[in-house]
């Protein structure tokens, strides 16, 4: 259920995150840029509903989106997916989720979240750029099913192949959508190649 989404302009945005010298303003314009790429493909089977309009020729019947979607960013770092994401699909609403990963165990530790009223009949985008463990995007969709979600589909910029199994362990019905699956984790439990740390580099906190 992994799908790794491949573009000429994905793979040039992502060699922009992944150099050490981009700065705050150009990461976090990156992202959006990336996000947006990936919503095209993660969209493309979107269920829709036929619609009577009129257009200044002629009635017709067209199609619309059918279902509500629900973007949930697990902060921090997800936030900076929304935007790209949600400049295709305005009318999506957005839920939060915020997990820390504790350095020292790698475990993930909850501290917020709210969630948009009939979440639970939505399509839901889980959005984190990061997927090294597993744990955090694993303990997000877990807390989102034990509140009735059905339809949920990760989205992440870089995977290590760890996190992947786990997902797939913890959650096989889980479509995952990566830019790139890297080769590995390192001993303190960041990915290989990778971007370094998302959130940090996101906000220009450290
Ligand atoms: C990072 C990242 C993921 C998590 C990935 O967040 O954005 O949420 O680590 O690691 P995992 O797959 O091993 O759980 P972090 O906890 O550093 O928080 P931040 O976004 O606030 O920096
Ligand atoms: N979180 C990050 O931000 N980066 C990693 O490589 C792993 C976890």
């Amino acid at each position: 259920m992994v799908k790794i989404v491949n573009h000429p302009l994905i793979e040039h945005k992502l060699t922009q995150l992944r150099r050490k010298t981009t700065n705050t303003r150009n990461f976090r314009a990156n992202l959006n840029e990336l996000a947006g790429l990936l919503a095209y493909e993660i969209s493309r089977d979107l269920p829709l509903k036929e619609v009577e309009i009129e257009t200044p020729v002629s009635d017709t019947i067209s199609n619309e989106l059918s279902q509500d979607l629900v973007l949930v960013p697990i902060l921090r770092a997800g936030l900076g997916m929304i935007e790209g994401i949600a400049s295709l699909i305005p009318d999506a609403r957005v839920g939060h989720i915020g997990i820390a990963r504790n350095e020292g165990t790698l475990k993930p530790e909850p501290y917020y979240e709210k969630l948009p009223v009939g979440f639970e009949n939505a399509i839901i985008m889980v959005l984190d750029p990061m997927l090294a463990t597993g744990g955090s995007a694993s303990a997000a969709i877990r807390s989102l099913k034990d509140q009735g979600a059905r339809i949920i589909k990760l989205v992440c910029i870089v995977g290590a192949p760890e996190g992947v199994q786990k997902i797939e362990n913890d959650h096989p019905d889980v479509e995952i959508f990566l830019a790139a699956l890297d080769k590995r984790l390192d001993e303190n439990g960041y990915i290989v190649p990778g971007l370094g740390d998302a959130g940090d580099r996101l906000f220009g906190t450290k």
